[in-house]
């Protein structure tokens, strides 16, 4: 039964893949991932997830992860790690990937990678991930979630992976690197990160659209390819986007804020330094201060970051400075920035004192994940009839 189920099931995906050649692709329902119409539709059910995380956050399992090429600043705070311990703290399960072989898909060495990886995590006890409720934990010690990306790897085409908008946009950034086999296959790695511990949700930004959509085909297609023994009971659920409701803060220089432009404020950054890079930032040569994020993308940005911090209204904040000019702008966001993290800059500069327990966390973390991924992939075994 099983064996006639793979065969019919295998033809479809080979035809699927076929026509992956073709015009009707899988290629472009990644790339429609991130269609107009597609993502008004993307908001919408974020829109209806959060309404449902509010009544039943127990329903949901949410993974997100960074890849801990640098150190974690505020514009990752504004942009998930807030939206993070608000999940937490509504309740909801989440998994916390610091992923360390992410590292490698785009440069040569792992760069100080057990620093950063510390770092990460002080950084995210400080924000308020809290480790009893949430789970912190790496790739690299999670041997059974690797080998996840083996099956999956079977389930997607080389053209699927060349297509793929995102690839190609990080491969772009690389500046003619040649594109790493790691690279191109990171799309099917970061399925089994979301896959290994059945995540529904990952709180993702736009540009990770097309990604989420390939771990949805991976899980439907190892369904259908392998896992029809219990039609009613698939092996994977479909992983949905969280479409953030988070803030997109630009860095110092008005464009993206990002680790490796320099423009970027760290979360573990002292006040003095934080005041230092705020007084170098761009504004634009127009005294009176309103916020015109069209216009005037520098100054609003400023603003907006005073008022994610001080929890005012931008325009409000605006019209007060009025006629202030850049520097009164410079010296509200400055302090308000150094108000906010204060705390949180606290909390960090403690734990990062206590090397042992950050190493205690991270190895119950570990612990978990690997509990979660042995036992999915035993399942992913028996599936595939490769239990012995
Ligand atoms: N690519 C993400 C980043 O650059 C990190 C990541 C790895 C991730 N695996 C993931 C995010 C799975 C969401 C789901 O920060």
């Amino acid at each position: 039964m099983r064996a006639y189920c793979g065969a019919t099931s295998s033809e479809r995906i080979r035809k699927e893949q076929v026509e992956g050649m073709s015009e009707n692709n899988a290629g472009d329902e990644l790339a429609a991932a991130t269609s107009e119409a597609s993502l008004a539709a993307s908001r919408q059910r974020s829109r209806d997830i959060e309404a449902d995380l509010a009544v039943h956050p127990e329903r949901w399992r949410v993974l997100t992860g960074d890849r801990p090429t640098g150190e974690l600043h505020i514009g990752h705070y504004f942009g998930s790690l807030a939206n993070r311990v608000r999940l937490q703290n509504l309740g909801v399960e989440t998994w916390v990937l610091v992923a360390d072989y992410q590292v490698i898909t785009d440069r040569d060495g792992v760069g100080p990678i057990r620093e950063r990886v510390y770092s990460a995590i002080a950084n995210y006890l400080a924000c308020g991930i809290d480790p009893e409720r949430s789970t912190i934990f790496t790739h690299s010690a999670i041997p059974a979630l690797n080998q996840l990306l083996l099956p999956f790897l079977s389930l997607v085409t080389d053209s699927e992976l060349k297509r793929n908008p995102t690839v190609k946009a990080e491969h772009e950034a690389t500046g003619g690197r040649p594109m790493s086999a790691l690279l191109l296959t990171y799309p099917v790695h970061q399925a089994a990160d979301i896959l290994f511990c059945k995540a529904q949700l990952v709180p993702v930004g736009k540009d990770q659209l097309p990604h989420l959509e390939q771990a949805r085909l991976i899980a439907r297609r190892f369904d259908e390819r392998y896992g029809r023994s219990v039609p009613e009971h698939p092996v994977f659920p479909q992983p949905e986007a969280l479409l953030s409701v988070a803030m997109n803060i630009l860095g110092t220089d008005g464009t993206k804020m990002s680790k490796s432009k320099g423009n970027t404020i760290e979360l573990g950054m002292d006040a003095d330094t934080t005041a230092k890079l705020i007084k170098k930032a761009v504004t634009d040569s127009d005294r009176h201060i309103t916020y015109d994020p069209v216009h005037r993308p520098e100054v609003a940005n400023l603003l907006l970051l005073a008022a994610l911090c001080s929890g005012d209204d931008p325009v409000a904040i605006a019209e007060r400075i009025g006629d202030g000019g850049g520097g009164a702008l410079k010296a509200l966001v400055t302090e308000a920035v150094n108000t906010f993290f204060a705390p949180i800059r606290q909390r960090r500069a403690e734990l990062v004192a206590d090397p042992g327990y950050l190493e205690q966390v991270l190895a119950a973390g570990n612990a978990k994940a690997n509990a979660q991924a042995e036992a999915t992939l035993d399942e992913v075994r028996t599936a595939m009839q490769m239990k012995y």
